[in-house]
């Protein structure tokens, strides 16, 4: 009898229970780069068959959060997948995390969801005017920011930031004296791809006044608003610059940079002007499918019970950081890179090596980065992806200096 009750114990359904429950407890492991190839991803196929480190495209070479592997488990044994329309533990997984992290309080009626931002992109320069009206963007930048206002036929108005003692920054001049009249849009990238910079309460605040002066929407893409890598800085929301930004201010946000996840296309907007949310859901119509059932579960798992691994994991981008700092400091002291305040993404500055065709050389010795003319900066710079386990960095570091030896 005693025997029998034994057995009954270790029932198949308990096994499941307890190797469940051990995954709930395992950690990721960041030293660790999964093998990619055969999955279909952007960033690895692009070198398929090569000895060529991919370390361009914005996407780590982590392990998802066990907590979101479990979910989506979770939710892949529920065994239906219809249409998903945004339900309201979405909405308070979003506005819960905003209100504790970002300190922000953000109401379900002002989430847009998308399945991306670069459609968000290209949705709001089609929202904001009409054809032929300018839109106004910063370079360097990441390159949808250079070719939504093209696609959308406006006028693209691009300006450089300035760079001060290693620290870009507006242009206020230059910026006061590009817009025009039929300038109706700023985009601004906050924390900054690919020059790493967190803007300050000032420096956003003097955004606003300007795009106050010539009455411009402004679209706050904060994407990598949870990737802080200096502990001396904190994200500023634009829409915590009160009721005058949120008059105008559209909000790109997603779970998917900081907890590796673009491949469950998964984001939202914040839009608390009703007028705008409303021009920005009518280019939306028809067009935009909803989001997959398993991007909003990844979001939720992420929001709700990602923190542990988002600090292991700035800690592992910290420390990844710095080698790069003492790499450059001590091997490559010929080559820029301006002080890094957020983002995995370094933005690095070539040009006093004179390559003809930058990427392509390094390509040629086993790195690949991305080009920094794609960002609409002059030939010369390069950004470099470390968002991987510090040996691949290591190593790709160590073939940029034997390359740049020869
Ligand atoms: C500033 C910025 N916005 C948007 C995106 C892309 O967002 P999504 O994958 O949601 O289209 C990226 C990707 O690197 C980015 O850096």
């Amino acid at each position: 009898m005693q025997e029998n009750n034994r057995t009954s114990f270790l029932t198949p359904a308990c096994i499941f229970t307890c190797i469940r429950y051990q995954r709930r407890m395992n950690t990721t492991d960041f030293t660790r780069c999964p093998d990619r190839s055969n999955t279909g991803s952007l960033k690895w196929q692009k070198y398929a068959n090569t000895d060529i480190l991919p370390m361009w495209v914005a996407d780590m070479d982590f392990e998802s959060a066990p907590e979101i592997l479990q979910a989506l488990r979770d939710r892949v044994e529920h065994g239906v997948f219809g249409y998903t329309v945004p339900y309201a533990e979405a909405a308070r997984a979003a506005t819960d995390y905003l209100r504790r992290v970002h300190e922000l309080d953000v109401e379900d009626e002002m989430l847009v969801w998308l399945p991306g931002l670069v459609q968000g992109l290209n949705l709001v320069c089609r929202a904001c005017g009409s054809p032929g009206d300018g839109v106004m963007v910063n370079t360097p930048v990441y390159p949808p920011f250079l070719s939504a206002p093209i696609f959308s036929d406006r006028t693209r108005i691009a300006v450089e930031l300035v760079e001060k003692e290693g620290r870009y920054t507006f242009d206020r001049e230059a910026m006061q004296a590009a817009v025009t009249p039929e300038t109706k849009l700023f985009i601004l990238c906050n924390p900054h791809n690919p020059v790493g910079r967190v803007f300050d309460r000032e420096e956003l605040s003097w955004l606003l006044d300007f795009c106050e002066e010539h009455d411009l929407w402004i679209c706050s893409d904060e994407i990598h608003c949870d990737l802080i890598l200096d502990e001396q800085v904190k994200h500023v929301p634009f829409l915590s610059l009160g009721e005058r930004a949120a008059k105008r201010t559209i909000v790109f946000l997603s779970a998917s940079k900081t907890y590796n996840l673009p491949g469950l296309a998964c984001a939202y907007a914040v839009i608390p002007n009703p007028k705008i949310r409303k021009a920005f859901q009518k280019v939306c119509r028809g067009i935009i499918t909803e989001v997959n059932c398993f991007g909003y579960v990844g979001m939720i798992a992420a929001y709700t019970h990602g923190e542990a691994w988002r600090q292991e994991m700035l800690t592992v981008l910290r420390q990844n950081l710095a080698l790069l700092e003492r790499t450059l400091k001590e091997k490559l002291p010929r080559v820029k890179m301006p002080k890094m305040e957020a983002t995995y993404l370094a933005w690095l500055d070539f040009r006093d090596y004179g390559l003809e065709t930058p990427a392509a050389f390094f390509e040629s010795r086993g790195v690949g980065l991305s080009n920094g003319t794609d960002f609409g900066a002059p030939s010369g710079f390069l950004r470099l992806n470390f968002g991987c386990p510090t040996s691949v960095l290591e190593d790709a570091l160590n073939r940029i200096c034997m390359a740049l030896a020869e």
